[in-house]
């Protein structure tokens, strides 16, 4: 049995899918919402819907080969109609911090590609501002300590992801250091900074980016625009 966070996320990833028009070029986000709006795009297929998807991890690309949605990349698309993708964090601007899974950099890649980027999420992911959730940030392997402690003159505390006991390294074959800021007031600022740090490959800040925020609800779906 679903619990009342999975429901709400069954539904709105479900929802998500209304969005999706014959011969669209669709980018596939990561994350258990995401994975409802893929077992429900997957049905569509079946009824006969043409689309394509660009996975955003390789975790979603099973996913979708699962349920056969059919798949495509860059090398054959340089822009998608529509990305739709979880969060792990929105704030009112609709800036987000993203990479709970761990898949912030093809996310990015994948939403920036997209002429319109719709974020699916539960209640819960919603706040007033960014920071409680450590911010994901993907590093080289290479002397990530030395990176670590550069991350931490910038006021956070940076914990290397492990996951069942190991190292946890990314599709890219990075690493991910989780970084509790607490509160990010000026998360476009913040990103910059952090950018600017050799070693550094992306931060799971993401701003500038959405259109649309699809959120579930006990009550259903509701649409942030
Ligand atoms: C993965 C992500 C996910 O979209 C984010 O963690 C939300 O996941 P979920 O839908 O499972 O709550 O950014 O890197």
């Amino acid at each position: 049995m679903l619990s009342d966070v999975d429901l709400k996320k069954k539904a709105v990833g479900e929802k998500a899918v209304e969005d999706i028009q014959d011969g669209m070029t669709i980018g596939l986000g990561s994350g258990s919402t995401v994975y409802w709006m893929l077992k429900r795009l997957g049905e569509k297929v079946q009824e006969g819907i043409k689309v394509s998807g660009v996975p955003s991890s390789v975790r979603t690309e099973n996913w979708a080969k699962e349920f056969g949605v059919p798949l495509t990349d860059f090398s054959e698309v340089n822009r998608l109609d529509l990305a739709i993708d979880g969060a792990d964090e929105i704030d009112p601007n609709f800036n987000l911090i993203k990479g709970g899974g761990g898949s912030l950099l093809r996310e990015k890649i994948v939403n920036q590609a997209a002429d319109r980027f719709v974020v699916v999420a539960d209640e819960s992911k919603l706040v007033e501002e960014l920071g409680a959730f450590p911010l994901p940030i993907e590093v080289v392997q290479f002397g990530w300590e030395l990176t670590a402690k550069h991350l931490e003159s910038l006021g956070c505390n940076p914990e290397l992801r492990k996951k069942d006991g190991d190292v946890f390294v990314t599709n890219n074959q990075n690493y991910i250091l989780d970084c509790q800021f607490n509160s990010i007031t000026e998360p476009e600022k913040l990103h910059e900074e952090i950018k600017s740090l050799v070693g550094v490959v992306e931060t799971g800040l993401f701003f500038n980016m959405t259109n649309q925020v699809l959120i579930g609800e006990e009550q259903g779906v509701k649409v942030l625009s």
